[in-house]
């Protein structure tokens, strides 16, 4: 007990955590007295240095987004509280996850209005970018725009995609074919996601503000992808999008930009018609790497179609 209050809810270093994952819990409850002062203070940092940076860089309902829901500049928050706001404006809501969820089960939480949330925190000496999420990412960085309808909306198409997806590879007899075409379609929409979800701007009058989320929750990025004049920034192609790889440790030298979350949802849907027309089968290869895991995740949604 005195090691889980020491290290208290640290990324990588919780122990309350780590018994989750041993016992394969992937949904669990936030236990909130195991953060310790050092947790919150990482929090205080990370939420105080990105003010000014919102304020400047970030787009209009993210910044309407993150007011609504009343977090805490002191505190890690409860992710009770934040639902409370969040929920009744989209019916969307913060689920607590222990780690890495399979992406057929994370598109899936987000069709039931669900967004699995990571519940460590940084350490308060490595506040930059980190690869994995915390609820710094997840909380400030993503939930803030739960709260506008039509992007909850895109969120809960990702997920309609998804059972797409698992409907098409059922029809396909010969196993080595599906697989090949699962594999090139998880692709595909991992890229989409990462170009518009995690690192996406919206042009807003002659400029462009951040909406994606790894841009909202990183310092440094947030700028540069705003001002550093070698980042590439072009109006959004979806046939770009899905052939073109990204590497998830520096900063992005290519990012896409939509009009609107009108827009945006509506690119998911070509993204759906493009799927059923087969033109996600063969995506260019490279990053990201497909797991088994995803791979499993969607074969089982196939074997138990919804209709
Ligand atoms: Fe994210």
């Amino acid at each position: 007990m005195a090691t889980v209050l020491a290290t208290g809810l640290t990324t990588s270093e919780a122990p309350f955590i780590e018994e989750a994952r041993a016992h394969h819990q992937l949904y669990i409850h936030q236990p909130y007295e195991l953060y310790s002062e050092e947790n919150h203070a990482a929090w205080r940092s990370l939420f105080s240095r990105m003010q000014e940076r919102w304020q400047r860089y970030g787009n209009k309902h993210f910044l309407r987004g993150i007011s609504a829901l009343c977090l805490d500049p002191q505190r890690v928050p409860r992710l009770e509280d934040v639902n409370r706001f969040l929920n009744p404006l989209t019916g969307f809501r913060a689920k607590p996850v222990s780690g890495y969820v399979p992406s057929f089960v994370f598109f899936d939480c987000l069709r039931n209005r669900e967004f699995p949330t990571t519940i460590t925190i940084r350490r308060s000496d490595r506040l930059d970018y980190l690869p994995e999420p915390d609820i710094f990412h997840d909380i400030a960085g993503h939930v803030p725009m739960h709260t506008d309808r039509m992007f909850a909306d895109t969120l809960v198409r990702f997920g309609e995609c998804a059972h797409t997806a698992a409907e098409i590879v059922n029809g396909i007899r010969d196993e080595s074919l599906r697989l090949r075409r699962l594999e090139s379609i998880i692709r595909a929409m991992a890229r989409f996601f990462w170009f518009t979800i995690e690192f996406g701007l919206m042009r807003e009058g002659s400029a462009s503000k951040a909406y994606g989320s790894g841009l909202l929750s990183s310092y440094g990025e947030l700028e540069h992808a705003i001002e550093a004049s070698e980042v590439q920034r072009y109006p959004i192609q979806i046939e770009w999008v899905i052939n073109q790889g990204f590497e998830i440790d520096h900063f992005q030298p290519l990012l896409f930009v939509v009009d609107s979350f009108d827009h945006l949802f509506g690119l998911v849907g070509e993204l759906e018609k493009w799927m059923r027309a087969g033109k996600l089968d063969n995506v260019a290869p490279g990053e990201p790497e497909v797991n088994e895991q995803d791979l499993k995740s969607f074969l089982k949604a196939s074997a138990h179609p919804l209709h």
